[in-house]
């Protein structure tokens, strides 16, 4: 791999992770390496405690690794102190978090906005109100967090983690709690971030009916980090997901036909 398509990746090398308690010592992550690049829809699959929150943490630099490294596109986060690292991620990377984490006293376009405020942009009302359109929830700027159903609570944190335009989206559990129908809508929404928008978009789920969306998935069970490979081939005719599998990766063998 050339320098310049490194600064295209986010790449972790030999990173663990070991969460110290008083009753000993838990390994969330052994010895992970992984590549995922822009312009693909990453889904990090895994059963509950398997890793996959720490694994997303540690690419955010929420936490950091008990060794190995993870380089965010051309920087390597352990080599930023706490201020740029804060910076860093306001700027280029969104994080939908497990819960949302929305704020229930700013009504939705506050919500947003307060991120880009936090990154210095200009207008961050005005990025708000794009970021909304973007996912298709304009009409409810207005409304507090508690007023909306699931689907529209996660469409309001999508939009919140992009409004800054990150190259680098992380989405914790995007689709929990949602029907099929307001799944398939958010990741109708993540593919085409990563897709038209050119960003490197990481989903972690233990919902299989992803699958079918991502261009790469890995499994992670008790720490330990494994990339699938593809078939080389792969009929989705009978798929709902025609409609968001773009000819290019289709024609490239990027959809699965594994339920
Ligand atoms: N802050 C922490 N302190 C101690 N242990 C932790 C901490 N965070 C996570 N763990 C442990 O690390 C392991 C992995 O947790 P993690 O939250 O990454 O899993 P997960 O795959 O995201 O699970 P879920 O699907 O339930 O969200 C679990 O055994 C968990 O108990
Ligand atoms: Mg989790």
């Amino acid at each position: 791999m050339n320098p310049s398509d490194q600064c295209q990746s986010v790449i972790l090398q030999s990173v663990s992770k070991a969460y110290r308690e008083d009753g000993g010592t838990v390994h969330a992550l052994d010895n992970a390496s992984a590549e995922f690049r822009r312009g693909r829809l990453a889904l990090m699959l895994g059963p509950s405690g398997s890793g996959k929150t720490t694994l997303l943490s540690l690419i955010a630099g929420f936490t950091e690794p008990t060794s190995g490294e993870v380089k965010v596109f051309d920087t390597e986060l352990a080599r930023l102190r706490p201020s740029q690292l804060q910076l860093f991620r306001a700027m280029r990377i969104g994080f939908v978090f497990q819960n949302f984490l929305l704020l229930d006293w700013l009504t939705v376009r506050d919500n947003v906005a307060i991120v880009a405020e936090f990154a210095r942009r200009d207008g961050a009302r005005t990025l708000a109100k794009d970021s909304l359109e973007r996912v298709g929830i304009l009409h409810l700027a207005d409304r507090f967090p508690s007023n909306l159903s699931q689907g529209e609570k996660q469409r309001v944190a999508i939009a919140r983690a992009c409004v800054n335009n990150p190259q680098l989206l992380l989405a914790d559990e995007p689709t929990a709690s949602l029907d099929s129908k307001q799944g398939f809508e958010i990741i109708k929404i993540l593919r085409s971030i990563a897709k038209e928008e050119n960003r490197c978009v990481i989903a972690a789920s233990h919902d299989l009916r992803l699958i079918e969306y991502a261009d790469d998935i890995f499994r992670i069970e008790d720490g330990e980090l494994k990339r699938e490979t593809r078939p080389p081939t792969a009929d989705h005719s009978s798929t709902k997901c025609l409609q968001v599998v773009d000819k290019k990766s289709s024609a490239a063998g990027q959809v699965v036909t594994r339920t």
